[in-house]
């Protein structure tokens, strides 16, 4: 059994249940570290039979031992961190300065980022990415501008942050006028409510770079949990139908501030068929009756937005692309209990573009291509109660088998349900999954 640290991603279009694998990992690590993305992620736990939606906080939130990390490489939104904060609080789990630490480097989610992605989306009609509306794309960018950021370490810089503020927001106002004819955004409210929430948060900010690099070399276990997933990341993923993170494990030494070694172990969350949010090619969505099925049964609906998910076959070809470009170690499988009931299923094990099966997947030729289907057949008892792989039934087994096969990856664990019990060891070499 590996003790490494280990990282939790997800190798699709995101969604794929990593909020059960990373609360299971949670229990035998002493970190829990976000390393990507911001409120646009929806991490789903069930815990003693309640259900909580994560967005910003990470999910070791819910085990009192562990240390929660928001990394540089997020970005934070202080209302909505603080609404889940008091949330959690007020649900009896206990969040501060004790057991969350949130990154003075990360930067921060302002009003002009949010408004400026839902002008950005209104203004590109039929082509807009369909982002979750929470500024991300935005934020980042102004990250990269560099003099038009604001990090959470500013929040409790009093006048400077002020300056700040009037500065960018000058600018932010002209451009949003001009482009948008908007109403200008009040610098000082802003001022004074960022400042506010800088008071707040006080307790929990802190250099986690150097935490989590002491933690490493102490040899505390360390959790990465990756937001979105592989086909969303900024440079690998389905451009420009992405989010604006490095969100597979290729983005936890820069987004948690480790060195690449300390990321031991990958885990690749896989589910049982696909979902995509928002716009953008997915060459195996069913919009008919299965995809309707899968909606329906897996309950594919966004949890920061609500929206109903597009739905289709496991897309087999783009996950083992996504398996290897992190290093995946072993997959975890998740909602397998969903497929129950279709009396085939479709995997896609390939590409054809034309008449040419594709070698190498590439993000960028996926609007042309064509998926080339392998079909099992389905089964109909429901499997939530099976407790182990030999109580499958043996289509589900060998639905496995070929996921095995075919991303050349041993399955860890699968899921049939959403409660911690409804998991089946398999294959896992990590402490913790089995
Ligand atoms: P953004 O991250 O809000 O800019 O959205 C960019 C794209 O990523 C959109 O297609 C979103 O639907 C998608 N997206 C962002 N976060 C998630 C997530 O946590 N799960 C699934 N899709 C997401």
């Amino acid at each position: 059994m590996s003790e490494a640290n280990v990282c939790v991603m997800g190798l699709q279009w995101g969604d794929e249940g990593k909020g059960k694998v990373v609360d299971a990992l949670a229990e035998v690590s002493q970190y829990v570290v976000r390393y990507c993305g911001g409120a646009n992620a929806g991490h789903t736990v069930v815990v003693g039979g309640e259900k909580f939606a994560l967005h910003l906080i990470p999910c070791g939130v819910f085990r009192p031992e562990v240390i929660n990390v928001v990394g540089n490489g997020v970005v934070f939104d202080p209302p909505v961190g603080l609404e889940e904060i008091d949330g959690l609080r007020s649900r009896g789990v206990d969040v501060g300065g004790q057991n969350l630490r949130i990154s003075t480097a990360a930067h921060v989610v302002m009003p002009w980022h949010k408004a400026a992605d839902t002008h950005s989306e209104q203004a590109l009609g039929g082509r807009k990415i369909g982002t979750t509306a929470r500024g991300i794309g935005p934020c980042y960018a102004d990250k990269a501008n560099r003099s038009t950021a604001i990090r959470v370490g500013d929040l409790t810089c009093g006048e400077s942050l002020r300056e700040k503020v009037r500065l960018i927001c000058d600018g932010k106002n002209k451009v949003f006028a001009a482009l948008y004819g908007a109403e200008p955004l009040d610098a000082d409210a802003i001022a004074d409510e960022y400042a506010a929430y800088g008071q707040r948060l006080a307790p929990m900010i802190a250099n986690t770079g150097a935490v989590l690099r002491r933690a490493v070399a102490a040899g505390d276990r360390v959790l990465f949990e990756g937001g979105q997933g592989s086909m969303l990341d900024v440079d690998h993923g389905t451009f420009p139908f992405v989010t604006s993170s490095s969100v597979s494990a290729c983005g936890v030494p820069a987004g948690a501030g480790v060195p690449p070694r300390a990321v031991g172990t990958v885990v690749g969350l896989l589910k049982a068929y696909t979902t995509r949010v928002g716009a953008g090619p997915f060459p195996t969505e069913q919009d008919n009756d299965t995809g309707a099925y899968l909606r329906d049964r897996g309950k594919e609906y966004g949890t920061t937005t609500g929206r109903p998910r597009r739905c289709g076959w496991l897309d087999l070809f783009a996950a083992r692309y996504a398996a290897e470009l992190s290093g995946t170690d072993e997959v975890a499988l998740a909602l397998l209990d969903v497929l129950t009931g279709l009396d085939e299923l479709k995997l896609c094990t390939g590409y054809r573009v034309g008449d040419e099966i594709v070698e190498d997947f590439d993000p960028m030729q996926l609007g042309a291509s064509e998926p080339v289907y392998e079909t099992l057949p389905g089964w109909s008892d429901e499997i939530g109660d099976c407790q182990t792989f030999a109580d499958l039934p043996g289509e589900a087994k060998a639905y496995v088998d070929r996921v095995e096969a075919v991303l050349d990856r041993p399955v860890g664990v699968i899921s049939v349900g959403p409660d911690r019990e409804q998991t089946i060891v398999h294959h896992t070499n990590v402490r913790g999954l089995g």
